[in-house]
């Protein structure tokens, strides 16, 4: 804990007010673990995959510190995990030794107490997952691209690796391991570790993870999965049926990882792969090292949408390299990442989409800010006795990305780069907090430039809700052009067919769509609809603006599709907004809760939760 911990407690009082008395911004109010008295350091699991059952079930054995040495008590965090026996290794032996498994908090799961005596070299867990584990999710073949073998995922952030492995699951707690994965032998295993391109298929797979990760990071997936390389250390896993298109897609991913190792220091895990998921995945993708794990839905044959790849690997230094120390320094990996891959967009694609995708992220960004309550809006957000999946938002993403940009531009591109590198060798493999990133950037930004910087304004981005007066703006000529448009065919000037569209890119589809009037006339709707063919779009996010729209103003012709797109698709941020229109109406609501009912048991847990939420609250 850092010196000054006891001014920033002080500091957090005041801008937080009485009620939240003393948050102390280095505890992890997410996890019932105690690596302060015991922490572990590596762990061996040995797990055999049953889809029957949908079950994981093996056994643990933990290497640890002791840093109390009175300490006689390891704390894990798990959820929904039975514990079948505990032992520990003393003079080389294993003998059994005691376990309690406390009643379960709703958020935060149930804290496995192990008797672990004076001697105790290390100790294991025997135990088995629930099929409800809110960390995996187990697919029938019908789910996947071939319909013929089943599929298993993880999905670990932020608190979920405790449904899988009993684990100090907080980001302050960085583990090597070891892994051996028993599957069915026809299927592949792979985790965010080093992996054997092209290893036989034997039904067992063995891994090993050298570098140190926080729990969040683990992650493994297994199903009918073929491996293509597209660089030296770049490749692909997928299913056989979108090996190709994949590789075809993301071909410019090594190119994205030799750029952000020139900005900002050497890449520390080895290899970069991709594993692409079934569509129900959750989110568009998860940083998992060495091996991002990545939606279908932004295959779409033109590139549109890699910038998410850019986001991913872009994680490998603000994330998995320096790491937020808490959920409610989010902002800290999310923010630094976004601002990461404007960055290395503009390098692979140049500038023109590098200004379009900075607009429309910033448009995402003031749309959510629309609709969240003031605490939620600050970039550090108090998520005591909430669940962290509770707050996402755009708001530690753009609002952390712009914060970012505005010192960029203070102090000048140069400048910036080279701290940003600095930041990632200071504060590689170690977690921080909020507290801790700005008393860094007291002493490497504002008193290197103290013209153009100031402790007031990083607090107020920080500290308070919406965004500081005369904040950086995003500006793009491609989008000048279609404010034009929209003008002229709204006012009746043009008809939809004379809009002339050669040429567009997505983004431009985008922007065009997303910024005309909620409420349009049933003829507008068929005029751009017959004109460019929206309800039949192949691109998923082109895709889900029409259908918003489609929604808000019950274009039943684009119904159809809707049902198609939902029943799919389970990536939150493409069908959450989608739910939510519906909901706004009678009519939306009865189709919403019938086209659910189909839905439903293809999608993620966590999806299943949020979607729960919209679908019954009315
Ligand atoms: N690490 C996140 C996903 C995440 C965040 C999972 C918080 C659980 C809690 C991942 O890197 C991410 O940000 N994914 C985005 C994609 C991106 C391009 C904004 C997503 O899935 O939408
Ligand atoms: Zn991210």
């Amino acid at each position: 804990m850092s010196r000054t911990f006891f001014a920033w407690v002080l500091l957090i009082c005041t801008s937080l007010g009485a009620h939240a008395a003393t948050l102390d911004p280095s505890k992890d109010y997410h996890s019932q673990s105690n690596p302060h008295q015991i922490k572990v350091t590596h762990f061996a699991l040995d797990l055999n995959v049953d889809f029957k059952k949908r079950e994981l079930a093996g056994h643990v054995v933990y290497d640890f510190e002791r840093k109390d040495r009175n300490a006689r008590e390891l704390l894990l965090d798990t959820r929904d995990i039975t514990v079948i026996a505990t032992s520990v290794r003393v003079d080389g032996k294993w003998q059994k030794t005691g376990f309690k498994l406390e009643a379960a908090d709703p958020a935060l799961g149930s804290a496995l107490r192990i008797a672990v005596p004076e001697k105790a070299e290390q100790v294991k867990v025997q135990y088995r997952t629930s099929p409800a584990a809110s960390g995996l999710q187990w697919l029938q073949p019908e789910q996947t691209a071939s319909k013929k073998h089943p599929f298993l995922f993880t999905q670990a952030q932020a608190i979920h690796a405790r449904s899988f492995i009993p684990s100090q699951d907080t980001p302050q707690v960085r583990t090597t391991y070891d892994a051996i994965l028993r599957t069915p032998k026809n299927l592949r295993a792979v985790m965010s570790a080093e992996n054997t391109p092209n290893a036989a298929k034997t039904g067992t797979y063995q891994f090993h993870m050298p570098q140190a990760i926080p729990s969040y990071l683990i992650a493994l997936a297994v199903g009918d999965l073929d491996f293509k390389a597209m660089g030296d250390r770049t490749g692909v896993y997928a299913e056989p049926a979108l090996l190709d298109a994949a590789v075809a897609e993301f071909e410019d991913t090594e190119s994205m990882l030799i750029a952000t190792e020139k900005a900002y220091g050497p890449y520390s895990w080895g290899r970069y792969d991709l594993l692409i998921l079934p569509p129900s995945f959750p989110f568009g993708g998860m940083e998992n090292p060495r091996l991002s794990f990545i939606t279908p839905t932004v295959i779409a044959g033109d590139k549109s949408l890699v910038s998410l790849i850019a986001h991913e690997l872009a994680h490998s230094w603000s994330g998995n390299t320096v790491t937020n120390a808490t959920w409610r320094d989010l902002w800290l990996n999310e923010g630094h990442t976004t601002y990461l891959t404007y960055r290395i967009m503009e390098i692979i694609y140049g500038t023109d989409r590098f200004n379009m995708e900075s607009v429309l992220g910033y448009q995402d960004l003031t749309a959510d800010l629309a609709d969240l309550p003031a605490n939620y809006q600050h970039l550090a957000i108090d998520l005591r006795g909430k669940d962290p999946d509770d707050a996402f938002s755009d708001v530690p993403y753009e609002k952390g990305a712009l914060f970012l940009k505005e010192i960029e531009q203070r102090i000048g591109r140069a400048a910036f780069d080279a701290y940003l590198k600095q930041y990632f060798a200071d504060y590689a493999f170690k977690s921080l907090s909020t507290e801790d990133w700005l008393a860094y950037a007291q002493t490497h930004l504002i008193a290197k430039h103290p013209s153009a910087l100031s402790l007031d304004r990083f607090k107020a981005w920080i500290y308070a809700p919406g965004l500081p007066a005369d904040h950086p703006l995003a500006e793009s000529d491609a989008f000048t052009k279609i404010d034009r448009i929209h003008t002229d065919w709204l006012a009746g000037a043009i008809p939809a067919t004379a809009i002339d569209t050669k040429g567009w890119t997505v983004h431009q589809w985008l922007y065009f769509l997303n910024n005309l009037p909620e409420q349009l006339s049933p003829e507008q709707m068929s005029a751009l609809d017959s004109a460019f063919n929206l309800t039949a779009s192949t691109n998923n996010e082109i895709a889900h603006s029409w259908l918003l729209m489609a929604i808000r103003n019950q274009y039943q012709p684009a119904y159809a599709r809707l049902e198609t797109y939902l029943v799919s698709i389970g990536r939150r941020k493409l069908i959450t907004p989608l739910y939510r229109a519906l909901m706004e109406s009678q009519q939306g609501q009865a189709f919403a809760r019938k086209v659910y009912a189909e839905a439903r048991p293809g999608y993620h847990p966590l999806a299943q939760g949020t979607m729960d939420a919209i679908v019954n609250a009315k």
